[in-house]
C-alpha cells in the first residue's frame, strides 16, 4: 500500500499527469471502468478517471492541459488551501437559496458552464448536451467563440438566453459580425476574453498527443468553427495583440448585449474594466492556459473585488472541485463560480447525463458546505466566513483531492 501510494504519488507528478490528481488516478486504478452509471461516481475527480475511458489521449490533453509547466493549473487548485472556511453555529439553515440573478440572468445556483471549445471532441452531443443538462439543472451557460455547434442551436437547447465568450479577432468587422450573430440568437452578454493576446505554450497537450496514434488532419483538415461561417479566416488571427481597453466602448456602440471582460487577475485592471464600461469583471487565468504567473485565480480575487467596490458584479473560475471551492469565492466576494474541465469531463464520461451528475455534486457540496456554516442563503456567505492563512498550505498535508 504505501508502495502504492509512492507511486501514485510520483505519477501524479510527471509532466504526463500534471492535471491529473493521484487521487482521480487511485480512482481509475480501483473502479476504472465499473463506474458505468453516471449516478454511481462520487466527485468530480471520479469523473475525471471516467473520462479518462472514454476521451482519446490528444483530446484530453487539449482539455487538461495548462501552459509550460502547468504551474499555474496546479496553483489554481492549491491556492484554495490559503483560505479556511469559519463556520456559525445554532443558526436557522433549515430553509436554503442558491438563486442567483447575473445581469439579468437568472439560474438556480452560483455554478455556471464556462465556455470551452470544441465539445464535440469529447462527445457526440457535444455543446448541446451541455446546454440540455444546464437547462435541466437550472445553470447559466456561457458559450465559446469555439463551440462544436452553431450558437442558435445551443441557445435554443438551453431553452433560456445563453452568454457568448468572444475572442476578439484582429478583424474588427469580423468581430462586428460575431457580435451580431450572438445578439439575433439571443444572447445577452458577450464575454471578452482578454488574457491571450500572444499565444501560449501548451506541453501538456503536446506531450499526450505523442500518445495519440491518430492523424490529427483525418479529422481536422478545414475544420472551422460555426460562429465563423460566412467569414474568412485565412490569415485572421483570433487573439488581436493590439486591444486596449477602448475596446469596451467599440464593443457597446455595436451591440446592445452587457459586456464582460473576462481575464481579469489584477486589481487595477478590474478598476479600469469598470472605469470603461465594462457591466461585469471576470476573474480568470483561463483555467491555467494563459499566462504563465503562478498565482491562483482565487487569489486574485480579494483584490479585484476591493477594486471593483461593489460597482458591478464578478464572476470567476479556476480550480474549482469542491463546493468548498465555490463557497470560498462567494464569500470573498464573487456572485457566480465557473466551472470548465468538470463538466467536460462528465460530458466525456455520460454525454448530458454526465454533465448533470457533476452539477448535482458540486450544488449537493455547496449547499452542505452553506448549512454546514451557517449560511443558508448566499447573501449569507460573507468575508466573515473565511479565515485567510496568508500562504498556501504544502501539499502532501491536505487531504486525498490535492495530494
Ligand atoms: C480556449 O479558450 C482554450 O483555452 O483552448
Amino acid at each position: 500500500m504505501t508502495h502504492r501510494r509512492e507511486f501514485l504519488k510520483y505519477l501524479a507528478a510527471s509532466p504526463l499527469l500534471t492535471n491529473y490528481s493521484a487521487f482521480a488516478q487511485e480512482v481509475e486504478e480501483t473502479l476504472g471502468q465499473r463506474l458505468t452509471n453516471p449516478r454511481d461516481v462520487i466527485n468530480v475527480f471520479e469523473m475525471e478517471a471516467v473520462a479518462r475511458e472514454n476521451i482519446p489521449p490528444a483530446h484530453l490533453g487539449y482539455l487538461n492541459t495548462g501552459v509550460d509547466g502547468d504551474i499555474t493549473l496546479r496553483a489554481n487548485r492549491d491556492g484554495f488551501t490559503r483560505y479556511q472556511i469559519k463556520p456559525r453555529r445554532l443558526v436557522d439553515v433549515s430553509e436554503t437559496d442558491t438563486k442567483v440573478n447575473i445581469l439579468g440572468s437568472e439560474a438556480s445556483s452560483p455554478i455556471f458552464i464556462c465556455p470551452v471549445g470544441s465539445q464535440g471532441a469529447y462527445h457526440p452531443e457535444a455543446e448541446l448536451g451541455t446546454a440540455r443538462a444546464a437547462r435541466a439543472k437550472g445553470h447559466h451557460m456561457v458559450l465559446s467563440t469555439q463551440s462544436s455547434t452553431a450558437v442558435e442551436a445551443v441557445a435554443e437547447a438551453r431553452g433560456a438566453p445563453i452568454w457568448h465568450q468572444l475572442y476578439p479577432t484582429t478583424r474588427w468587422e469580423y468581430t462586428v459580425a460575431m457580435l451580431q450573430r450572438a445578439e439575433a440568437a439571443g444572447c445577452t452578454t458577450v464575454c471578452l476574453t482578454i488574457d491571450l493576446p500572444g499565444g501560449r505554450n501548451t506541453e501538456t497537450q503536446s506531450i499526450m498527443m505523442r500518445e495519440d496514434n491518430r492523424t490529427c488532419t483525418d479529422c481536422h483538415r478545414g475544420q472551422s468553427k460555426p460562429i465563423f461561417d460566412g467569414l474568412n479566416m485565412q490569415g485572421v488571427g483570433l487573439n488581436n495583440p493590439a486591444l486596449t481597453w477602448d475596446v469596451i466602448g467599440r464593443m457597446k456602440e455595436v451591440t446592445n448585449m452587457n459586456v464582460v471582460i473576462k481575464g481579469i487577475e489584477v486589481g487595477v485592471d478590474a478598476a479600469l474594466a469598470v472605469d470603461n464600461g465594462a457591466d461585469a469583471v471576470w476573474v480568470s487565468n483561463h483555467g491555467g492556459r494563459a499566462t504563465e504567473t503562478g498565482r491562483a485565480s482565487i487569489e486574485c480575487l480579494p483584490e479585484v473585488a476591493a477594486a471593483v467596490n461593489g460597482r458591478v458584479p464578478i464572476i470567476i473560475d479556476g480550480g474549482f472541485r469542491r463546493g468548498t471551492d465555490i463557497y470560498k469565492a462567494l464569500a470573498l466576494g464573487a456572485s457566480a463560480v465557473g466551472i470548465g474541465r468538470p463538466y467536460c469531463w462528465g460530458l466525456g464520461a455520460f454525454g448530458q447525463a454526465g454533465v448533470e451528475r457533476v452539477l448535482d455534486l458540486l450544488n449537493r457540496e455547496l449547499l452542505i458546505t452553506m448549512t454546514g456554516s451557517g449560511t443558508p442563503t448566499l447573501e449569507s456567505i460573507t468575508s466573515n466566513a473565511i479565515h485567510d492563512v496568508g500562504h498556501r498550505v504544502p501539499r502532501g498535508t491536505l487531504g486525498r483531492d490535492l495530494l
